[in-house]
């Protein structure tokens, strides 16, 4: 897949710098040719001798580069690359490109570029959780920029968050969804995601920790290979993925019926939605007062169970479902894929640590209708959404899994 493929890699001047020098080191491995592109900044932490000695090709570094000019560096690196991958892409890096800012050879060559693009941020976790950046991480994916999240842990800088770059194979292997074949055009993806919230009154809900980020991850996966996708999502505080129809929902009875009336068109279903099994029996007009009471009674009333009711429909679409469990896994992940008559379902452990809800990776278990189970390590929730179109693509073409 990467052989023969033009992937620029741009470098922006932080400590994951020296990482990158693994990434090119892993694209020419697999027959890549890699144009490398430093900032200034970037030349702080590594020199471009690294890139220059591992990619086997000159470095690029200004943006005016007199013995370049005939060809017009920029435009030249952005018209050759299959891919533009920026890693690590600082807090600058990713204003400047929201801004539309263009002032040196990576931000110009980055403008100009009609092939994907994938920034891999690494920053400290305040500046990433900093509303400006957030802002900006929303409005680039708008625009159709991949961003990768970047992992949690211990930061370079001391903090322990959400800001490291993730492993070069991580990337690597996420690139190479990127350029890999447009596989799901044709299909027409049905994918729910988030919580459902279940008003009391005016100001109070029932719901559940659900992110949407997997549901998300698997909408936006769907589209950069071809798929049509519906997305059907919850409150949630995420923006949806370029080339993707959002269907905003609240409650649990929304989403059943803005699902059935999407589902008939649909050729695959994930259901990766938190859905609340119940809801108040009744919603106050006003606000509910405590008066003088120290306990309080709720009535609750069962929702509707819309991966059931899919299962139930006639037709040949691919039925996935996702099943939290925080005991008894396997036993109960198969229990609903028998019940609610599923193709597959993804099972994840909740107290499994990199696992479940509001956590940038996962950790999941695959149950097959035929009897098959399939263990996956953990991995980012966006590479994961991949891997799970790679099984159900499989399932559609085989009618089984292996
Ligand atoms: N689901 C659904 N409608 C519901 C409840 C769940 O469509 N009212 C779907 C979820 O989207 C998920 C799957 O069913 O794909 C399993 O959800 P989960 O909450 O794990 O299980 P339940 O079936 O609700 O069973 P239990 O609460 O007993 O674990």
């Amino acid at each position: 897949m990467f052989e023969g493929k033009e992937i620029v890699l741009g470098v922006c001047g932080g400590i994951a710098a020296y990482k990158a020098a693994e990434l090119v080191r892993l694209y020419v491995k697999a027959g890549a040719r890699v144009s490398v592109v430093m900032t200034a900044a970037a030349r702080q932490f590594v020199t471009p001798l690294t890139f220059q000695t591992l990619s086997g090709r000159p470095v690029f570094l200004e943006l005016f580069d007199p013995a370049r000019e005939q060809e017009i560096g920029h435009i030249s690196l952005a018209d050759r690359a299959d891919l533009l991958v920026v890693a690590p892409a600082t807090a600058n890096l990713l204003g400047k490109m929201a801004a539309g800012i263009a002032d040196d050879l990576l931000t110009t060559t980055l403008m100009a570029c009609k092939a994907p693009r994938l920034l891999v941020p690494a920053m400290n976790s305040n500046m990433w959780e900093d509303p400006i950046c957030r802002r900006n991480v929303v409005q680039l994916r708008e625009f159709g920029v991949q961003i990768m999240e970047p992992a949690t842990g211990m930061l370079a800088c001391g903090w322990e968050g959400q800001g490291k770059m993730p492993e070069p194979q991580e990337i690597f292997d996420l690139t190479r969804n990127l350029l890999g074949p447009r596989d799901l055009v044709g299909e027409t993806l049905l994918v729910t995601a988030g919580p459902t919230r279940e008003e009391l009154d005016p100001m109070r809900f029932l719901s559940n920790h659900s992110s949407g980020r997997m549901g998300y991850a698997i909408a936006r996966a769907a589209a950069e290979r071809g798929a049509r996708v519906h997305l059907v999502s919850g409150p949630v505080e995420r923006a949806a993925p370029a080339g993707v129809e959002l269907h905003p929902v609240i409650s649990a009875r929304e989403m059943h019926d803005r699902v059935m009336a999407l589902v008939k068109d649909c050729s695959m279903v994930f259901k990766t939605a938190a859905v609340a099994d119940f809801r108040p029996a009744c919603r106050h007009a006003q606000k509910i007062k405590k008066g003088a009471d120290l306990s309080l009674r709720l009535e609750l009333r069962r929702n509707p169970d819309i991966l059931a009711e899919l299962g139930r429909l006639p037709g040949d679409r691919l039925l996935i479902g996702f099943a939290a469990e925080t005991e008894h896994l396997r036993e109960h992940a198969r229990r609903k894929l028998e019940e609610k008559n599923l193709d597959l379902v993804v099972a994840n452990d909740l107290t499994v640590e990199g696992a479940g809800f509001g956590v940038e990776t996962n950790v999941v278990h695959l149950l097959y209708r035929n009897g098959k189970e399939e263990e996956l390590p953990r991995m980012s929730k966006d590479l994961l959404a991949h891997r799970l179109l790679d099984r159900a693509l499989s399932l559609r073409q085989t009618g089984t899994f292996h």
